[in-house]
């Protein structure tokens, strides 16, 4: 099975109830866990790559293992491009073999973003095979890449807004800004409240935004960003084995199955996989300090992530069993 665009699948997603989940990957271990967590649960999965992941690993590297991964699995894969800051790297992925981009130009004013969006989404459209394009409205607050929006100032999705951005644009799924954010301190403190085990709780995600975008746009798959959980068992285990995270906060699993029961087609993960695999690796360092060989602790870590990944699947994303 070649590489797939997110056409069909968010289709089935939207229709099932369910999203699919768009991971972000770095390096081989990270691709080989995503993709085995996939195949034991007979779901499709979409591989992303952010502009930090191609300065890292290199977009060929990159590339040539999401194909390795097909080859192994024969899944339904989508290879993504996170956050494409202009045309110019969304053209470059596209020709590359990328069966679909994000063009992030939420920071531009409404009318420049529909310009740059249509752009690409002619580009796409008209590449064969068809190349699927997600673009943003709103701002969500955190790191992405180079670009930092501090806590304040990211702005909800204006519902009014979608319907002719996604006509003018014919984009084919829309990031929408309704509480997440990048990274794994998504809240601050004074923003939550304390559970009985002192953990911090954060407001509850605008779900009400959701059903007002869905509702002007029936059938039109949404995109959340900023989705990790910061689950604090890997906290825990982190700041066990010399880590020091403090009040890192996430989007409760709970809510994030509430959206991909909704509109919502693509959920995204990005920190809640660090969190995995330094979770994995600081324990095995601490525990084995006579081992050197990286196969040994970086294996751990593949094994955590690869564990997290399964979990997402089952218990937030819903989309195992759906090929
Ligand atoms: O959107 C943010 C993703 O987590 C990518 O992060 O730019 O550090 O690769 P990165
Ligand atoms: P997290 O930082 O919440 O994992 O978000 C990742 C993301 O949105 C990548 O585009
Ligand atoms: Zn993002």
């Amino acid at each position: 099975m070649p590489l797939v665009n997110t056409k069909e699948l968010f289709k089935k997603a939207y229709d099932g109830g369910y999203a699919i989940g768009a991971f972000n990957c770095n390096n081989m271990e990270i691709v080989q866990a995503i993709t085995e967590a996939a195949k034991e649960c007979n779901s499709p999965v979409i591989l992303q790559v952010s502009a930090g992941a191609r300065k890292y690993a290199k977009a060929c590297y990159l590339r040539h293992m999401v194909e390795a991964a097909v080859e192994d699995t024969n899944l339904p894969i989508v290879l993504h491009l996170d956050h494409g800051a202009d045309f110019e790297i969304c053209k470059d992925c596209i020709d590359g073999g990328f069966t679909s981009v994000m063009i992030d130009a939420s920071s531009k004013s409404f009318e420049e973003n529909i310009a740059i969006t249509k752009k690409v989404v002619e580009y796409a459209h008209a590449h064969k095979p068809y190349v699927t394009v997600e673009a943003e409205l709103g701002t969500l607050a955190g790191i992405e890449d180079d670009v930092k929006v501090e806590h304040g100032n990211e702005s909800y999705t204006k519902p009014e807004q979608v319907e002719e951005f996604v006509k003018r644009t014919g984009v084919d799924s829309l990031a929408i800004a309704i509480g997440t954010s990048h990274g794994a301190y998504k809240f601050k403190p004074e923003q939550c409240t304390r559970n009985e085990d002192g953990v911090l709780v954060p407001p509850p995600l605008r779900f009400d935004i959701l059903e007002e975008v869905s509702k002007r746009l029936p059938g039109f798959p949404i995109v959340l960003h900023g989705s990790s959980s910061v689950n604090q068992e890997y906290v825990k285990i982190i700041n066990a084995h010399g880590g020091k995270l403090v009040d890192a906060v996430g989007v409760p699993e709970q809510q994030l199955r509430k959206a991909a029961s909704m509109a919502v087609c693509k959920i995204n993960i990005d920190s809640d996989l660090r969190l995995a695999m330094t979770a994995g690796i600081r324990e095995h360092m601490e525990n084995h300090p006579d081992h050197f060989d990286p196969r040994q602790y970086v294996g751990d870590g593949r094994a955590y992530v690869k564990e997290l990944v399964k979990h997402k699947i089952v218990d937030v994303l819903g989309s195992n069993d759906k090929l």
